[in-house]
């Protein structure tokens, strides 16, 4: 008993001074679910991902190597700032064939295999030992929208399906899901103790004159010692690849990240659970991408199953869940009174009120661009309008949220045009909470899912541009906090 009581003090003791020691230095870590708060820590550790139109690679582009690479590095010392890289060049330029230690030989040969294992290797080289768990790095994430139906490469709602005819989606032709050029300006330190790299690259693997091609670009920058990184991104579409998303990510350090069936690394050492989380960042918008430009102030993505069990690598039950609040302002609300197919089948108010979405009088329909449900899914309400079943490895389930006053309660832009070109703002989203009160499909009488999200993404997708649009923005100061 006695030595209990005492045990008990000193667990105490020792609490309240870790606890005193973290208010001082401001830094009480465990309240942040990214390894990098606030983009703060001056030893970067930043990724780079491509995926082809179903989340895979298909083919890598000529003498590119496997499209995943990561610029990390170490400070030397405090008097001699020098960067310590920790990925080769020659890392960064692995493709299938070229082994790497840990790489499974089933995926030596495999395109799409191989750049799974090439994230957790890269991933193996960035990491930063921490509490609950280490992370690896930011991932900048770009994606071809381009899909040859006639190639067979994308499952239907996780379901092998045989090649058809096209028409549904741009491809200019065979080799339409290229893999990007990509060119990887290594992080360097000038005399005024600025840090500075980039990515950048382009899809026309043919071209050498750059004007009217695709292009990418995400630069980082940062003066050793103060405030956040900076991480601009540019986005172009063109004739030949009309439909580009470019996204920078903090994705689960383990397991599946949204939209991905693969192990994936990241930057969520925890992973934030509705509703207990809100989300900071500084976004500043100068180019919006034109009016089919879906600029995601903030998207998140998870997967359950219609069961409401966690997912478990099965593509025919598992379920990506998306849901993302889009702030172009040309952006239209495609849920109304008239379409209530592309609504979510209710809307929840932050006192709990459920509003049915045939309720006219009380719906805000405005507040929805579009629902559509999971592809597999058996118990829809009616009328139904069912997500795209090829874009995704897996069925998804998508909830696209506007600008709204109903979204004020949790901070979210309430009219159009807030946080969009020239608004440069910093905001504080109670994501937690909103995403509580989000509606998503589960089967009748199942327990319902725990709302945990493994990926939270910010940036744009320009969806099939009928002429090439440009996109420009930075994004800094980010950070998830645990409530
Ligand atoms: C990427 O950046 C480098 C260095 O600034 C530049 O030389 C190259 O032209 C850029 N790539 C493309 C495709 O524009
Ligand atoms: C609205 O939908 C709910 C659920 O499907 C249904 O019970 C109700 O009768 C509908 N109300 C109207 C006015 O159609
Ligand atoms: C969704 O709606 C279509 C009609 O638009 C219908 O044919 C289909 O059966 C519905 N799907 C489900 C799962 O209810």
């Amino acid at each position: 008993m006695a030595l209990g009581n005492l045990m008990y003090f000193w667990v105490v003791a020792a609490n309240l001074l870790v606890f005193c020691g973290s208010l001082v230095n401001g830094k009480d870590s465990s309240v942040w679910a990214v390894g990098d708060p606030g983009m703060q820590r001056d030893g970067l550790r930043v990724a780079f991902e491509a995926w082809n139109f179903c989340n895979e690679v298909g083919e890598e582009a000529p003498g590119m190597g496997s499209p995943r690479a990561a610029d990390c590095f170490d400070l030397s010392s405090e008097n001699d700032h020098s960067l310590i890289h920790k990925v080769t060049e020659g890392d960064n330029k692995l493709g299938i064939g070229k082994p790497f230690p840990g790489l499974n030989p089933k995926a030596l040969n495999n395109p799409d295999l191989y750049a799974a294992e090439k994230e957790i290797y890269l991933g193996s080289l960035c990491q930063v030992s921490d509490t609950p768990k280490p992370w690896q790095f930011w991932m900048v994430m770009l994606k071809n929208g381009n899909y040859d139906t006639k190639s067979g490469l994308c499952p239907e709602n996780g379901k092998k399906v045989p090649p058809f005819k096209p028409g549904r989606f741009p491809c200019f032709g065979s080799g339409c899901m290229n893999q990007p050029v990509f060119y990887h300006m290594p992080t360097s330190l000038d005399g005024n103790g600025v840090m500075k790299g980039g990515f950048n690259g382009t899809y026309e693997l043919d071209s050498n004159s750059d004007s009217g091609n695709s292009y990418f670009e995400v630069v980082w920058e940062k003066k050793i010692g103060s405030g956040s990184w900076v991480f601009a991104h540019k986005l172009r579409t063109s004739k030949k690849y009309p439909w580009l998303m470019l996204y920078l990510r903090a994705d689960a350090t383990e397991g599946y990240s949204g939209g991905y069936h693969y192990d994936t690394r990241g930057m969520l050492k925890t992973l934030p659970e509705s509703p207990n989380f809100k989300v900071r960042l500084t976004l500043d918008i100068k180019q919006g991408g034109g009016p089919k430009s879906q600029f995601y102030l903030i998207d998140i993505g998870s997967c359950w199953k219609n069961n409401g069990a966690p997912c478990d690598g099965d593509v025919l039950t598992d379920v990506t869940r998306y849901s993302e609040m889009i702030i172009n302002p040309e952006t239209q609300a495609w849920c109304s009174p008239t379409s209530i197919g592309n609504c979510p089948p209710y809307h929840i108010t932050p006192s709990n009120e459920k509003i049915h979405r045939n309720d006219t009088a009380n719906f805000p329909y405005g507040a929805y661009h579009y629902y559509c449900s999971p592809g597999n899914a058996q118990h829809l309400e009616q009328p139904n309008s069912t997500c795209d079943p090829y874009s995704n490895p897996q069925a998804q389930e998508l909830v696209q949220l506007l600008p709204h006053p109903i979204w004020a309660e949790y901070g979210y832009p309430t009219k159009k045009g807030d946080g969009w070109i020239g608004d440069k703002r910093t905001w504080e989203l109670d994501l937690g909470g909103l995403a509580s009160r989000l509606y998503f499909y589960q089967d009748p009488g199942t327990t319902p899912a725990r709302r945990v999200w493994t990926s939270l993404d910010v940036g744009t997708e320009i969806f099939v541009s009928t002429k090439d649009e440009v996109a420009e923005w930075t994004l800094s100061d980010f950070n998830v906090i645990l409530t």
